[in-house]
């Protein structure tokens, strides 16, 4: 917001400037956009006669090239069919934003290719269907892939590259399938990871665990085994949920983030084994559920733990003490 006001205020400020026009290729890119999306009233603003790097909703420019930098078309129901091949016709676009278009439908575009310096990619609440192509995984620049809350099927991609696809957010979609064992080819430092809300199934693999989440979301699909490895004390997760899955590990060797974690949830799984004490140690954790599972022993105090209510430890084998009724033994 302030980086645009400040654009703006300098706008005023500057005669030169304000002179400067988008350039006609763009232009025409957008207009071919408008019209394939059926000249909805949300872009009347769009039209030949004013300047699209000042005047159109949604687009902003690299002011100095006259170039479209990002679009973000945002809200409407009048806007129906696939995103339009013309997209790949604005060179230096950067930031795409296409959320809640219910009638938003078809696979990605080929020409989205073209994008080579495609930054952000947010395509959510949308009616986008198809397998994920696998040119999804060849943009060297894109850091934030965003396409949840859309009709996704197929299979997860392996991400390339190193410092690329720092955030993926693929939940609430229809993915199925296993989780490619190396589903990060690079080196990635502190990812976030939400595939969550998918039909994918079998084991995750224990590869996953070489990589320090800053967030990972595995929730509601149909996991199964093994799932200790994401864990340790020295890892930076904020949040950890796999809530909701088939994971069948024993819990007491487990040890979490002293300093990050903020949210756990294992609950609705077949986790068994104990609590380990060190979880205490979680200062900073907020939200823990457990419940739904086979774990036994001990509840653990102290620190974050007086927090969480029994709730927090309902359905599981023999959990007992605060705040559940006290041990006997
Ligand atoms: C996109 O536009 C909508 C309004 O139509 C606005 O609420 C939203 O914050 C914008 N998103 C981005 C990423 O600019
Ligand atoms: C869709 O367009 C119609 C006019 O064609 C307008 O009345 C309506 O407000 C638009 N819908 C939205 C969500 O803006
Ligand atoms: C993509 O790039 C190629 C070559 O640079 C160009 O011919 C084509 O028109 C561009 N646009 C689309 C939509 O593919
Ligand atoms: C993806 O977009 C949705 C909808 O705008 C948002 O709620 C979610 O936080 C985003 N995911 C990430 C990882 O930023
Ligand atoms: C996780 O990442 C943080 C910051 O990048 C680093 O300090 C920490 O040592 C890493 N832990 C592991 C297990 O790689
Ligand atoms: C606990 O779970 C592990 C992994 O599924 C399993 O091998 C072990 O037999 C279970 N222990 C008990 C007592 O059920
Ligand atoms: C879990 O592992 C611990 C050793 O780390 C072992 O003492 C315990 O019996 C195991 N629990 C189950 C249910 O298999």
């Amino acid at each position: 917001m302030q980086k645009y006001s400040l654009l703006f205020f300098l706008l005023l400020l500057s005669p030169a400037l304000s002179d400067l026009q988008c350039v006609e290729n763009d232009k025409t890119a957008l207009l071919k956009i408008k019209n394939s999306f059926g000249n909805p009233p949300e872009l009347f603003s769009w039209t030949q006669t004013s300047d699209c790097c000042t005047e159109w909703a949604g687009v902003s420019c690299d002011l100095a090239l006259g170039q479209v930098l990002s679009l973000n078309i945002s809200n409407t129901k009048n806007i129906s069919g696939p995103i339009p091949d013309s997209i790949g016709d604005l060179p230096i676009l950067s930031y795409i934003t296409l959320h809640n278009l219910p009638y938003l439908t078809g696979p990605l575009p080929p020409s989205l290719t073209n994008l080579s310096l495609l930054n952000r990619l947010t395509i959510t609440y949308t009616a986008l269907s198809g397998p994920l192509p696998s040119f999804i995984t060849t943009f060297t620049q894109l850091s934030e892939f965003n396409l949840s809350h859309n009709k996704i099927s197929g299979n997860l991609p392996v991400f390339p590259g190193d410092n690329t696809y720092f955030s993926i957010d693929l939940s609430h979609n229809y993915l199925s399938g296993v989780i490619p064992s190396s589903l990060f080819l690079g080196v990635l430092t502190n990812p976030i990871l939400d595939i969550s809300f998918n039909m994918l199934t079998g084991m995750i693999p224990s590869s996953l665990g070489k990589i320090n989440f800053s967030w990972l979301n595995m929730a509601h699909n149909q996991l199964k085994g093994d799932a200790s490895f994401l864990f340790g004390a020295s890892k930076w997760a904020q949040l950890i949920d796999l809530s909701w899955n088939e994971l069948d590990f024993n819990m007491s060797s487990l040890t979490f983030s002293p300093d990050y974690l903020q949210s756990l949830d294992l609950s609705h799984n077949e986790i068994n084994g104990s609590i380990n004490k060190q979880i205490s140690k979680a200062k900073k954790l907020k939200a823990l559920d457990l419940s739904y599972n086979q774990l036994c022993g001990r509840i653990p105090i102290g620190g974050p733990m007086k927090k969480f209510k029994a709730s927090s430890y309902a359905h599981n084998l023999c959990l007992c003490g605060r705040p559940l009724p006290p041990c006997t033994r």
